[in-house]
């Protein structure tokens, strides 16, 4: 059986040996860049992991797994653009070092890469893996377009962030294990389980993304802090504090979130102070926790043995206390 950092290696392994075209040199140079600046691989991994819950033969989830990790990177070319983001894991985002043409077509290029590397399945299941897999990635985007559809609105509700994370970010993790499990032999009722534990752990996971872009240490997450302020984004953070906010508090971050022209630093400043007044750190770990104990739920319902399961019990609670 694979532990979390094993597959993390053989991931990391697999991703060199892709092959890239030379040129034109401007269109894969960004790509070879992104893929080899690191990252968690956490979808990757995850692939693997349910891959070996029900067969120990992981060679055959190997390139799906990549091939959801290249998408995966392609979502963060543009994702950068999108949240004017410039740094990205410690380094310059690839529209900040190669132009934003580039980034554009450097991602869609990648985008289609994951297609063509999602293509390598296994023949017999090929069909299904393409369908989660296409389905998935258009609910990628349904959910990008909503987060970039809330910075430009004042109130958007607990609930509608809630879906909105869901299609950004959860299925795309929930579609990892999913992906494995149906690559590993599963069921389609097991495969459906383990989807429904990635989804929880996912909405987590972007809680605590949220989180650690306001309360993070820049050094470990490798991002510029407080963007998601600057970017106006309705955050699980903004979302809470507009709620429970005094008058006066609720008028100051209005203030902020339609101000045209502003300090950066000071808006980030201001705001972040009024998250501290009203415990919003607190409350967004509460949450967390809500849903990391949610998702071992239904991890618990998956009809496996225990021992099986250990590894991505062991990967919910990297997750919980990650910092980057
Ligand atoms: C960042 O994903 C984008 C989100 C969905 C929050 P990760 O935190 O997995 O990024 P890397 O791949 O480890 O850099
Ligand atoms: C990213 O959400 C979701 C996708 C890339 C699909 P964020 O915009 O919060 O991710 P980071 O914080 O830039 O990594
Ligand atoms: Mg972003
Ligand atoms: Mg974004
Ligand atoms: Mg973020």
């Amino acid at each position: 059986m694979f532990t979390l950092p094993e597959a993390q290696h053989l991931i990391e392994n697999h991703i060199q040996t892709i092959s890239i075209p030379e040129a034109p040199s401007e269109l894969y140079e960004p790509v070879r860049y992104v893929l080899s600046m690191g990252g968690k691989r956490i979808r990757p991994a995850l692939v693997i992991l349910a891959c070996d819950l029900f067969s120990g033969a992981v060679e055959s989830a190997l390139m799906p797994a990549v091939a959801i990790e290249v998408f995966h990177n392609f979502t963060l070319l543009h994702d950068d653009i999108m949240d004017r983001s410039e740094l990205r894991r410690g380094k310059p985002a690839v529209h900040v070092k190669f132009g934003e043409n580039v980034a554009i077509l450097s991602g869609d290029v990648m985008s289609i890469m994951a297609s063509r590397l999602m293509n390598q399945s296994p023949g017999v299941i090929l069909n299904v893996v393409q369908d989660v897999f296409t389905k998935t990635a258009m609910q990628v985007c349904e959910g990008q377009q909503m987060d970039m559809n809330f910075e430009s609105v004042l109130t958007v509700s607990e609930e509608e962030y809630l879906t909105m994370i869901e299609l950004k970010t959860a299925v795309l993790i929930a579609a990892s294990l999913k992906i494995g499990a149906l690559l590993g032999g599963s069921s389609q009722k097991d495969a459906e389980d383990l989807y429904e534990f990635g989804k929880y752990l996912g909405m987590a996971f972007q809680l605590q993304d949220d989180l650690l872009d306001t309360f993070g240490d820049p050094d470990i997450t490798g991002k510029k802090q407080g963007t998601d302020i600057v970017d106006n984004k309705k955050t699980y953070l903004m979302i809470e504090a507009l709620g429970c906010a005094s008058a006066a508090q609720r008028k100051e971050l209005l203030k902020w979130l339609t101000a045209r022209e502003f300090n950066r630093e000071e808006k980030i400043r201001s705001v972040t102070l009024i998250f501290d007044t009203l415990k919003i750190r607190e409350r967004t770990e509460k949450k967390i926790r809500a849903y990391y104990d949610r998702a071992l739920t239904n991890l618990h319902k998956l009809n496996r043995p225990g021992e099986r399961k250990t590894e991505l019990i062991n990967f919910a609670s990297y997750l919980m206390n990650r910092n980057r």
